[in-house]
């Protein structure tokens, strides 16, 4: 991890003792599933949309060496826990769900993975015995409650999950979060505050209004930034756009760092679109966390994940 920049973000006054560093990745939109086999009956809705566009694009796109790569650097930097942001399928089927649940085995236990979902893991609805409920271990809550938000604590940092998911019409790859989530949102956010907790704050879609395409917006990214700003958090992750995305929410004189990461399988057929994820390593620093941040990505030559030049912009100062 040799192209880390430091970030000092001042967090809320500390009621608990955490000095020693957490160190998690986040990665994003997988979507690792393959369609072979996919019957036409299976087709008959907004999925034959998907699955035209994975034959024509993306089945070139997301490649299983690319996720195998990345599971060999997952196991070699060790984090102590990793974030998975949405958009594990293409179109939601009952079997990529299977195949989804595969691959989360394969890098870390329930314990130690953190999923929330994407639009494409809820192309259509379906039932939840044959979908989410194959991921329920990765996504559930701590006191194992009700679904988004949700809550885990590993150390000093608390993943506040939600969910963005709904399926949304033809052409359109929306998501919303609904006045109840952020409501609880609201409640977690000072929960874990008044704990001393680094608040990282997990979402799929790039909830800064403006900071992506229309028709595939977060329809309540300004309510979101409303509850982040007036509540507080450290960090906001998120995916969907398949792209490095660095964005800000301002809050009381503190720019909380909103971030977004190219999809995990990406070989890069479109420039700078190539697979990457990052490692976090939080630390207490009076007052508030330092966070330093290394960005590895795909390298096609070695097939394997590597430091890459791009570092974070310096974040930020009261
Ligand atoms: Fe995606
Ligand atoms: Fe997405």
């Amino acid at each position: 991890m040799n192209t880390r920049q430091s970030t000092t973000i001042v967090g809320n006054p500390l009621t608990e003792n955490h000095t020693k560093p957490f160190c998690f990745a986040h990665l994003s939109d997988p979507h690792l599933s393959t369609l072979q086999g996919v019957r036409p009956g299976q087709l008959m809705n907004k999925r034959v949309l998907g699955y035209l566009s994975w034959l024509r694009r993306r089945r070139a796109e997301h490649r299983m060496e690319v996720l195998e790569a990345l599971q060999r650097d997952l196991q070699q930097m060790h984090p102590a826990h990793i974030v998975v942001t949405g958009d594990l399928t293409h179109i939601g089927l009952p079997d990529e769900f299977l195949q989804a649940r595969r691959w989360l085995d394969s890098i870390g236990s329930p314990q130690d993975v953190t999923v929330i979902p994407g639009n494409h893991d809820t192309y259509v609805h379906l039932p939840w015995k044959d979908g989410f409920a194959h991921w329920l271990p990765y996504m559930q809550s701590d006191d194992a409650g009700k679904l988004f938000p949700g809550l885990r604590i590993r150390e000093s940092v608390a993943f506040i999950s939600l969910s963005t998911a709904v399926p949304s019409a033809p052409f359109l790859a929306t998501g919303s979060l609904g006045a109840q989530q952020l409501e609880k949102l609201a409640l977690l956010l000072d929960e874990t505050g008044r704990r001393g907790l680094c608040r990282v704050v997990l979402i799929h879609h790039p909830p800064v209004p403006g900071s992506e395409k229309w028709r595939k917006r977060l329809t309540d990214g300004r309510q979101f930034c409303d509850v982040v700003a007036r509540h507080g958090a450290e960090l906001v992750l998120h995916g969907h756009g398949h792209r490095t995305q660095e964005n800000f929410i301002e809050a009381e004189g503190v720019r909380i760092p909103v971030s977004g990461m190219p999809s995990a399988s990406a070989t890069g057929l479109r420039p700078g679109r190539q697979a990457q994820y990052s490692l976090y390593r939080v630390r207490r620093q009076e007052p508030g966390w330092l966070i330093d941040v290394a960005v590895r990505g795909y390298d096609a030559d070695r097939d394997a994940f590597t430091p890459q030049a791009r570092r974070k912009p310096v974040l930020p100062d009261r």
